[in-house]
């Protein structure tokens, strides 16, 4: 069970759950093909946007695996990206995080920020004993940051899914609770 206090607060930024008045913010960047490029959801439309929105609104806690915690990522105000951690199993205590910036605050370690956040949260609050990260393998700025947040390589899939009418190959990272408390 996950019940963040927020706002939470990191270096820079500011992270809280969605809410209805940021559709505008949010349309404007995952709207993006560079951004939605390498993303499941990727609609661009403002009524598929409205439909993730309305769905992310409802992410601000983890109380049953598979239930996904999604956050607004914040800069003096300003929504400028989604960070999220996934509860992805109960009883083998694992986790699974992502997420997406703005390609105007790209660049400037946002996502690395939030998303270690996500990390502290997963391991020191919900008591995780793994989390991983999957990209695919042309996304290098998302398997980038998980490299400098000390996640390992675990696996390239080859060809592991159709993606986007497409064979991709994925990267999965991840790292151990005894890991994040011992960097490696
Ligand atoms: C994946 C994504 C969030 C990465 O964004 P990003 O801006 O490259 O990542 P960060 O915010 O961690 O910034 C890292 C960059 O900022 C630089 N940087 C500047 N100041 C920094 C700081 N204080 N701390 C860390 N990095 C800093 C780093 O050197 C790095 O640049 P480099 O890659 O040229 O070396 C972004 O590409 C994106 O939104 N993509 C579309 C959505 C997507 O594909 N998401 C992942 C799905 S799996």
């Amino acid at each position: 069970m996950l019940r963040p206090d927020y706002p939470i607060r990191t270096a820079r930024l500011v992270l809280r759950p969605f809410q209805e008045d940021d559709l505008d913010v949010f349309h404007a960047y995952r709207s993006l093909p560079e951004v939605h490029r390498y993303l499941y959801n990727d609609t661009a439309s403002r009524e598929g946007v409205a439909e993730l929105l309305a769905r992310r609104i409802n992410e601000h806690e983890l109380t049953e695996e598979g239930q996904r915690l999604a956050l607004a990522v914040c800069l003096d105000e300003e929504v400028i990206g989604d960070v999220a951690l996934k509860w992805t199993n109960e009883a083998n205590r694992q986790g699974e995080i992502g997420y997406s910036l703005h390609p105007a605050f790209q660049g400037k370690g946002y996502a690395q920020e939030a998303a270690a956040h996500m990390l502290k949260l997963g391991f020191e609050d919900l008591g995780l004993h793994r989390i991983q990260a999957e990209c695919d393998a042309r996304n290098e700025p998302s398997w980038r940051v998980m490299e400098r947040l000390n996640m390992r390589r675990e696996a390239h899939l080859r060809h592991h899914e159709l993606f986007k009418g497409e064979w991709g190959d994925s990267y999965v990272y991840a790292m151990l609770a005894e890991e994040y408390r011992e960097p490696i």
